[in-house]
């Protein structure tokens, strides 16, 4: 039998960041702020761990499922009216069986800073303490809305007041509910049926547990925890655009620590999960998003769109480069202004140059594409030059069909290849060559059309248009 459960509060819409999309839908750092609380919590491996939903029910359900797509202790509860926060616990209860027993652990979606750490460190209080009923309180310069820590002459916490309900020397309080909770079950049940909206806000308060605690003279742990900006909630865009300016600090500061250089740490976005080895060079304006990793000596040289890629060690991408879902090896090239879309797979030591694309196409050891090219559905050997203006005629309309070039060909300049086509080792394609069969081994490859001069012809043309002078020569 499991002896931890968790609730995640994450039905409400959040009405200020004035938006259709739940709050929780909102990103930080690259992803919807619910998988950051979510992450937090599941550190702590709670059975089951269920998430309360309401605005956007569906959508916050299937990404929160997509987030964890291998956790199996996920459970989704629906609260169709939002009447408070202990109403929503009383939701979250029906995914929890009635025969558990251990302790629930109470947050919310919007708390995206909290740190396993933090989580782990508060459980570690209660369990050691030996109370029913713990939460987190921290001590704010300025108290604001949140809920107020009532205190007895002996220190020992006794109720929790909204703002909104407290006399004006409880709002002076500055020791305040950051509502995150850790209650034994079967009290939780009991006090959630005693719960009554008679409040300011006609709401289900679910901080009045603690009073019920109280006048049930159990033992209450508010525990209090050293830093505030973990509980920093998102409540407008204001707020989104500062927590993700302290995360995105938070993140360069981690990797500048880990020796990376960032040449203007201002406008490096880099997702916090993202891997970067030492003497990696990040110039401005780049963006490295998802699951991505990339090697040490890296130079990224600005202005660079990067999501789910890996790269390896020692690559150089000059100015401009958009790269999505691809594998970039050791010691490759490049850029300027190159898009390697998703399915590229670079063995190493290639280069890729200025407008090039790249889509499902793999490249051997030392292959080059260096201007101008689409290589799409493409398997491409090693040691093979691909020339300016080389397309891969890839798409019938229909269908996607695949071109193949061997090992050590040298594909001339302006050639297009129309797949199905298959090439061998060491093909020579003369500039200019539209193929369209299978190309055998150590074949020179060719389709030119005769080249024909006509001496004269143009100061004949000139003439035809006497007195006056063409376009192209006017300011000549
Ligand atoms: C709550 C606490 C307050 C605490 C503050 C910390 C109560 C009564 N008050 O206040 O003591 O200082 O959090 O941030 O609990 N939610 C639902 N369904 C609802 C209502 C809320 O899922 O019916 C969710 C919200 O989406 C949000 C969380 O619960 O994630 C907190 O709700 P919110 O309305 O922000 O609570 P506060 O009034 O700020
Ligand atoms: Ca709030």
């Amino acid at each position: 039998m499991p002896d931890l459960a968790a609730i995640i509060l994450a039905a409400g819409l959040g009405t200020r960041m004035r938006s259709e999309r739940a709050k929780v839908l909102h990103e930080l750092g690259g992803e919807p702020m619910l998988l950051r609380a979510m992450r937090a919590v599941q550190a702590l491996a709670p059975t089951p761990l269920c998430v309360v939903v309401g605005h956007q029910a569906r959508e916050v359900e299937g990404i929160a499922r997509a987030g964890f797509p291998d956790s199996t202790n996920l459970e989704f509860a629906l609260q169709t009216e939002q009447r408070g926060t202990g109403q929503a616990a009383r939701c979250g209860m029906t995914a929890i069986p009635p025969d558990f027993a251990g302790d629930i652990l109470i947050t919310y979606g919007d708390l995206p800073m909290l740190s396993p750490a933090t989580l782990t460190a508060f459980r570690a209080a209660h369990r050691a303490s030996a109370v029913k009923v713990s939460f987190i309180a921290v001590t704010l310069e300025d108290p604001a809305a949140y809920g107020r820590v009532i205190r007895d002459s002996s220190g020992d916490v006794t109720a929790i007041v909204e703002a909104r309900d407290a006399t004006l020397e409880q709002r002076a309080i500055t020791e305040i509910n950051t509502g995150v909770y850790l209650v034994e079950a079967a009290f939780l049940r009991e006090a959630l049926e005693q719960l009554a909206p008679n409040n300011a806000q006609g709401e289900y308060y679910l901080t009045d547990i603690i009073a019920i605690a109280r006048a049930r003279r159990m033992r209450i742990l508010g525990w209090c925890a050293d830093d505030a900006t973990e509980f920093a909630g998102v409540n407008s865009r204001e707020e989104l655009a500062t927590m993700e300016a302290e995360i995105r600090n938070a993140t360069n500061r981690k990797l500048m620590t880990a020796g990376v250089t960032l040449i203007d740490p201002a406008t490096a976005y880099i997702a916090d999960n993202v891997e970067i080895g030492a003497d990696t060079v990040i110039g401005p304006n780049v963006q490295i998003l998802g699951a991505s990793k990339i090697g040490c000596g890296v130079r990224i040289e600005g202005t660079a769109w990067l999501s789910n890629v890996t790269i390896g060690d020692r690559c150089h991408l000059k100015l401009g480069v958009r790269a999505e879902e691809c594998h970039i090896g050791d010691d490759s090239e490049i850029g300027p202004f190159a898009h390697l879309r998703a399915g590229t797979e670079l063995a190493g030591h290639n280069r890729i140059g200025n407008f090039v694309e790249t889509k499902k196409a793999r490249l051997g050891l030392g292959s080059k594409a260096s201007h101008l090219s689409y290589l799409g559905d493409a398997v491409i050997g090693a040691g093979t030059n691909i020339g300016c203006g080389v397309i891969t005629v890839n798409y019938d309309g229909y269908d996607k069909f695949v071109t193949e070039i061997g090992d050590h060909c040298m594909v001339g300049c302006d050639t297009q290849l129309v797949a199905p086509v298959k090439l061998g080792n060491d093909v020579y394609v003369a500039s200019g060559t539209t193929i369209v069969r299978e190309v055998p081994d150590g074949s020179l490859v060719l389709s030119h059309h005769p080249q024909r001069d006509k001496a004269g012809w143009t100061a004949e043309f000139h003439k035809r248009h006497a007195g006056r002078r063409p376009w192209w020569v006017e300011k000549g």
